[in-house]
């Protein structure tokens, strides 16, 4: 299972990247205001950190989403078009909507690379893959938070194999290390999570007990 990063923010890409080898990144608006810099900046930053690591150009997909005032297709593609031209590995977030798949279908006949984004239902994600996205993102974590489940990351999963659609699975909106482990069970290709979900799904409770036991066994040994 691959993992990427979900922030904007150069320190944590940095971070996950030289210390956790993560393998893209992923963004949203929240994240970018977050970062607080203007978009556009957020853009350029990540391009010059892609070519300062020599990851420029290669299998590290960062995904930005275009503003989400736009309604028509032509208009997202216009959008999609300018952030793309800042690197080859940026992938465009586009919302699952009809004219945000018919947007991706436009984008990835001009070779710009998707993520199908805000996908709630197997349905949705159908339509994503026919159009050949790239990515779909499932949110699990508001799925879960609305009282609904995550189980229709399985059926995606299923449908894509039955189908062979080549779209790639970003479970997104992890919120622990228990969905990443439940997501990667039922064949999920990739998880995006912050980074202090990352720093959690290293932790177990009897990791530290058992620490502590070890650590009065190796203080109550024997003294050559
Ligand atoms: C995924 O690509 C999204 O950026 C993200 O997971 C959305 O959820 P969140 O910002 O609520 O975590």
């Amino acid at each position: 299972m691959k993992y990427f990063l979900d922030s904007a923010k150069l320190d944590e890409i940095r971070y996950a990247y030289d210390n956790y080898g993560i393998d893209g990144i992923t963004t949203n608006p929240k994240h970018i205001k977050n970062s607080g810099k203007p978009f556009m900046q957020c853009v350029k930053d990540i391009a010059a950190w892609l070519r300062e690591t020599g990851l420029e150009g290669g299998s590290f997909p960062v995904s930005f989403e275009i503003n989400p005032h736009l309604e028509t297709w032509q208009e997202m593609m216009e959008a999609a078009k300018v952030v793309s031209s800042y690197s080859a590995n940026y992938v465009i977030k586009i919302p699952c909507c009809e004219q945000g798949v018919i947007a991706a279908k436009k984008l990835e006949e001009a070779g710009i690379r998707t993520n199908v984004t805000l996908v709630f239902s197997p349905s949705q994600a159908i339509q994503a893959a026919r159009v050949g996205a790239r990515f779909v993102s499932p949110f699990v974590g508001w799925k879960e938070n609305s009282g609904d489940s995550g189980e229709y990351i399985k059926d995606i999963v299923r449908i894509y194999r039955n189908y062979d659609y080549k779209t790639e699975i970003i479970v997104a909106a992890v919120r622990n290390g228990h969905q990443i482990a439940d997501y990667a069970a039922a064949g999920a290709d990739i998880v995006t999570c912050g980074l202090q979900v990352y720093r959690d799904s290293f932790t177990h409770p009897f990791t530290d007990y058992g620490l502590g036991v070890f650590r009065e066994a190796w203080d109550g040994t024997a003294a050559e």
